[in-house]
């Protein structure tokens, strides 16, 4: 395969190599992913994260894999281990069942290197489609509230609610963001942040729990997320934190968006209960550790209840920003994101 770099993703000489995003924004570290169980060491400590790159990172290893002469067998195998890495974000089953397609070919290894650049270049391109519907909702002069992070840490190109707000930008539009910090694992204090300075993005960082005030204030014009899987009746799964602003958006009147590339919709389940929650360390909660340091405050023996993700119903969503265009809660009730239609 040819070397290719995106913000966070790096194919060098055959071998992958990733930017470690719990380092950052301290640290810029390339680590290598050179066999599943780097890359799956990678995924469970959040280093590569971000429904859209899970998926890319697992299909581009896969493709390496076949061009560096794994067999089909501990092709099939790894692709397995990759699929069970982290249960929610559904990009990375719907990335490994087109390459499972590839990789069922004659010519397999050509296919597979096909396939995984292919999923790169159309991310790209769903970035920018997402970018371009979701500025259309997007007033001039708007203070938006963001949250986790969504940027092209999180996928190959522009990213997905930051895609919009990148672009948003560039319209004159934004005034302001507010950057939920985003707890425990300060997705939003530590990559947000970092990404929106580099962009020149106007921002100010706010602890999670500062956005009911702000919004009482009216110092919020709308809500900004991504997700890692938006079920057939149009629930959406994305990170812990994310339904509490859904509530106070509804509460305060202010719009909610969820912009996302099609590669996160999952048709074939039916509503928010069926989406697999993943479950993560106490120690997540119990303190905080990066690569600035690591600090516990919390009794070591502290019960601890840490999901990684929650579930916003479809009732508090304004609409959906996909590649494909603005999808309104009149559609998605009409069944638009089911499988039977
Ligand atoms: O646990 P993470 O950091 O992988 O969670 C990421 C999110 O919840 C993002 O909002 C989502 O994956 C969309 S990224 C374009």
């Amino acid at each position: 395969m040819h070397n290719l770099k995106t913000t966070s993703l790096h194919v060098r000489d055959n071998q992958l190599w990733i930017l470690d995003q719990q380092a950052l924004p301290q640290q810029q570290n390339w680590l290598p992913a050179h066999t599943v169980e780097q890359l799956v060491e990678h995924i469970h400590a959040l280093r590569v994260r971000g429904a859209p790159l899970i998926g890319l990172s697992a299909s581009l290893l896969l493709a390496l894999l076949a061009e560096n002469g794994l067999a089909r067998a501990g092709l099939a195998q790894a692709l397995e281990v990759l699929r069970a890495s982290r249960p929610t974000a559904v990009n990375l089953m719907n990335n490994l069942d087109r390459m499972k397609l590839a990789l069922a070919q004659d010519e397999f290894v050509a296919a597979l290197g096909k396939e995984a650049l292919r999923l790169i270049e159309e991310d790209k391109l769903l970035c920018e489609n997402i970018a371009r519907a979701g500025c259309e909702l997007v007033k001039p002069g708007s203070r938006l509230l963001t949250h986790c992070n969504t940027g092209g840490l999180a996928t190959a190109g522009v990213g997905t609610a930051i895609g919009v707000i990148h672009r948003a930008f560039g319209q004159g539009k934004i005034e302001n963001i507010w950057v939920d910090e985003t707890r425990p694992l300060l997705q939003g204090g530590r990559l947000t942040a970092w990404e929106l300075g580099e962009l020149g993005i106007p921002y100010q960082l706010i602890c999670d729990s500062m956005a009911a005030s702000l919004m009482a204030k009216k110092q919020v014009d709308a809500v900004w997320v991504g997700a890692d899987r938006i079920a057939a009746n149009g629930d959406v799964a994305n990170k812990i934190g994310t339904y509490s602003l859904a509530v106070l958006a509804n509460y305060h009147g202010i719009p909610f968006y969820v912009a996302a590339p099609q590669t996160t919709l999952d048709s074939n389940c039916p509503n928010g209960e069926a989406i697999p929650i993943e479950q993560r360390s106490p120690l997540e909660v119990t303190g905080v550790a990066g690569s600035f340091g690591a600090v516990q405050w919390a009794p070591a023996n502290a019960a601890v209840y840490n999901p990684a993700f929650d579930v916003t119903p479809a009732e508090l969503i304004s609409a959906w920003v996909l590649d494909t265009g603005i999808v309104t809660p009149e559609r998605v009730r009409d069944g638009v994101f089911s499988a039977r239609k």
